[in-house]
């Protein structure tokens, strides 16, 4: 039985700062930021929405009623969830009108929790072919102003349906994990910015992958000549290129030009958005997918995940026919454009604001936010969400 996505879907808030003025800002030559880093845009997200709202906002574009009762699984993947007991998994669940008879988890391990999702949600149908499972990765990536990880901030939410004769890709069984324990970059409890180690965290995203792709050929038999595109999580563009290269060097010349080119096409959407951690390699997937045309039926794509921590997979899967039809293409188009320019010092009072945590009440103005899903306020130590179209 073949299991795969199904469909694929991302959100990212109304809001982009353009990285050349942040750059000017911050005394920064701007190329630093845009070749150096390889970043354009950073989605900023305003406080009406949170990785909650986020990754509703995803999972409603792509969801139809049939989905909406076949769902009897939702795995939230975030590293910046809302409450340390109940799962966003729960409020998504509800946002959406999903079948009840369902189960509801949070997963976290950095920016890798969305692919152990997909992990578990194939094992799921495997069990239970008729059912489908809806994997989110929701995230906002905070460092803080003026800090070295400030370029590589970020807002978003992907969307995956996961499914038996899926009609955009069928994962394979291969796949290769890694765990170690690195403090390359981390988010104590009390803190709502990661501290990273940027240069660790750089040196052991390409460590892990060089380990992982050679355990990978030797367990599959395969190597780059199979590979249509390798997809990347991408905590900045710049980063899945340095892993890459080296490896390139195993192949000739053909492969390694379809393979770069491929490559820059899956950090296109990445570069207008940020990082957007769980959901970063799914970003990069998509825009894949939906911007290199001459992607055909058959194709393998390979995708490596990396969550700081850490822990590391490199998984596949193959294009399925008529895939470009199951993809929302226009709608994200849509959305990358009709996003509005804030400017730094915007950026910086939004960057700013801060939910109350002394159980205090706030009423949040959702008029400003064009979601369908926000954050409307917190009563009650509760957070209010509304979804505009019910
Ligand atoms: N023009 C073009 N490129 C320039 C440049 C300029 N004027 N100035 C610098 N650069 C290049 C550097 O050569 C470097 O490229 P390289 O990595 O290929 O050598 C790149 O821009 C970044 O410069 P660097 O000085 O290393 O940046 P930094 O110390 O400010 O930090 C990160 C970069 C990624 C470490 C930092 O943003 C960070 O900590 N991010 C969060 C953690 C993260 O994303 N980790 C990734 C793995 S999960």
């Amino acid at each position: 039985m073949k299991i795969g996505i199904d469909k694929i879907g991302f959100y990212a808030p109304h809001l982009y700062l353009d990285m050349t003025k942040l750059a000017e800002t911050r005394n920064v030559d701007p190329d630093k930021f845009t070749i150096g880093i390889g970043q354009e845009k950073m989605a900023v997200p305003p406080m009406t929405q949170d990785a909650v709202t986020l990754a509703a906002n995803a999972a409603l574009k792509i969801l139809d009623e049939a989905d909406k009762q076949a769902i009897d699984f939702v795995i939230f993947g975030t590293e910046t969830g809302v409450d340390s007991s109940k799962s966003a998994a729960v409020y998504v669940h509800e946002l959406l009108g999903l079948n009840p008879y369902a189960r509801a988890i949070e997963v976290k391990q950095a920016c890798y929790g969305a692919t152990a999702g997909i992990q578990m949600a194939k094992g799921h149908i495997a069990m239970n072919p008729e059912s489908k499972v809806l994997v989110l990765g929701s995230d906002i990536a905070r460092y803080g102003l003026s800090t070295p990880g400030e370029a590589t901030q970020g807002a978003g939410a992907a969307a995956l349906l996961i499914s038996a004769d899926p009609h955009i890709m069928a994962l394979e069984d291969e796949s290769v994990y890694f765990t170690a324990d690195v403090m390359d970059f981390w988010r104590p409890v009390y803190s709502d910015e990661a501290f990273a180690d940027g240069k660790l965290s750089n040196e052991q995203y390409i460590a892990f992958f060089s380990e992982i792709w050679s355990r990978y050929k030797e367990k599959s038999g395969l190597d780059l000549k199979d590979f249509e595109a390798i997809t990347f999580h991408l905590p900045y563009t710049k980063m899945g290129k340095k892993a890459l290269k080296p490896v390139l060097e195993e192949a000739d010349a053909n492969i390694q030009e379809r393979l770069k080119t491929n490559y820059q096409v899956s950090t296109g959407y990445n570069r207008i958005i940020g990082n957007v951690y769980t959901g970063s390699l799914y970003l990069s997937l998509l825009s894949l997918l939906e911007q290199q045309n001459d992607l055909e039926a058959g194709s393998r794509i390979g995708m490596f995940s990396y969550g700081s921590g850490a822990v590391g997979e490199f998984f596949t899967g193959i294009l399925q026919d008529g895939f470009r039809e199951h993809l929302q293409v226009k709608q994200h188009h849509d959305m990358f454009t009709s996003r509005k320019e804030v400017t730094v010092p915007e950026y910086e009072a939004i960057f700013e604001e801060k939910l109350p945590t002394d159980g205090s009440t706030i009423k949040l103005d959702i008029n400003n936010d064009p979601a369908a899903i926000c954050l409307g306020g917190i009563s009650d130590d509760k957070r209010q969400y509304v979804n505009k179209l019910q």
